[in-house]
């Protein structure tokens, strides 16, 4: 029999900027009805998969309750207490959990290897963090940002420190909305241009300095110094960090109404001074909290298609 191919998750730039914005219009529509205690239930009887090679609070969190509030449920999955600890073909996994059910969401280390996943899934699967990228984060981030100062075209963010996850994830969405990242890494840490791709050119400036990176900048964003993955190496990047921790002297050369925003878990006294984190300008509480609204839309639109409303 075959199955037509589903759509899938695994990067910002999979999706078109129409849908983008039909996901925020779904998005808030899904929060208010949230915040006003009503049910709303379109994935009953419906299942999501949650696959985590990597350590996660915001991710289980807003995926396991998010699904639960529309009605369907959540089954977490880890490499230790499944087959895949004991080698079997992350292939093989995927044709036979995406027969058994509606929706998959994966957090790994390398990107392939959610690709090679979703090559053999018969149902959506979402990136819940890979090595290269965080789609699901940056949909909750560029949702809070427009939620917070309105339409993001032509506005700048400055990206503070390592070239990781995060920040490739950024890039994409600069390209999409129409705006512009300013980025300051130390030296070995910088955008590597295979990652980011061609299509990256020209929405992303470097600087030497993090003091020129957030001269006036719109939104000024940092992440840990160390990435889930590249612990060893954590010695070496303290040091080399040091010099390029967000603090209030970043934050008064950007707009005087720039946000601060951090995926988290964040480091106070590393990557970011408190006063900044727990500042006024800090708006990383939010970020967090739409991840579960954003996600809700993600996961409407992937098993029910386009919604009336
Ligand atoms: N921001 C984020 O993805 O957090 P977790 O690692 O806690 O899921
Ligand atoms: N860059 C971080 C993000 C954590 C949510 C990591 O990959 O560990």
């Amino acid at each position: 029999m075959t199955v037509p191919a589903p759509r899938h998750f695994l990067q910002f730039g999979d999706f078109s900027r129409e849908e983008f914005d039909y996901l925020f219009e779904r998005t808030r529509w899904i929060k208010q009805r949230f915040k006003r205690y009503e049910l709303y239930q379109p994935l009953r009887d419906r299942t999501l998969a949650m696959v985590f090679e990597k350590a996660s609070t915001r991710t289980r969190v807003s995926f396991e309750a998010g699904m639960n509030q529309l009605g369907g449920i959540a089954i977490n999955l880890t490499r230790g207490d499944t087959q895949l600890g004991r080698g079997e073909p992350i292939e093989d996994v995927a044709r036979v959990v995406s027969r058994m059910v509606d929706v998959i969401m994966i957090r790994t280390f390398g990107q392939t290897l959610i690709e090679r996943f979703a090559a053999h899934s018969r149902v959506p699967v979402i990136n819940g963090l890979t090595n290269e990228y965080h789609p699901c984060q940056i949909l909750a981030d560029v949702y809070t940002w427009i939620e917070h100062r309105g339409a993001v075209a032509g506005r700048t963010i400055a990206w503070i420190g390592d070239a990781n996850n995060m920040f490739y994830t950024w890039v994409q969405a600069a390209r999409i909305f129409g705006f512009h990242v300013n980025v300051a890494s130390p030296p070995g840490y910088a955008i590597d241009p295979a990652i980011a791709g061609p299509a990256a050119e020209g929405h992303y400036t470097r600087f030497a300095k993090p003091i020129d990176a957030c001269r006036g900048a719109d939104v000024v964003t940092t992440d840990v110094w160390t990435s889930m993955g590249f612990e060893a190496e954590n010695e070496v990047r303290m040091r080399a960090f040091a010099p390029f921790q967000v603090s209030a002297d970043l934050m008064r050369v950007a707009q005087p109404d720039a946000l601060f925003m951090h995926c988290l878990p964040a480091h106070r006294g590393e990557e970011v001074t408190a006063d900044v984190i727990d500042g006024p300008q800090s708006v990383v509480w939010d970020e967090a909290e739409n991840r579960l609204h954003a996600q809700k839309a993600l996961l409407e639109y992937l098993v029910c298609g386009r919604v009336a409303v």
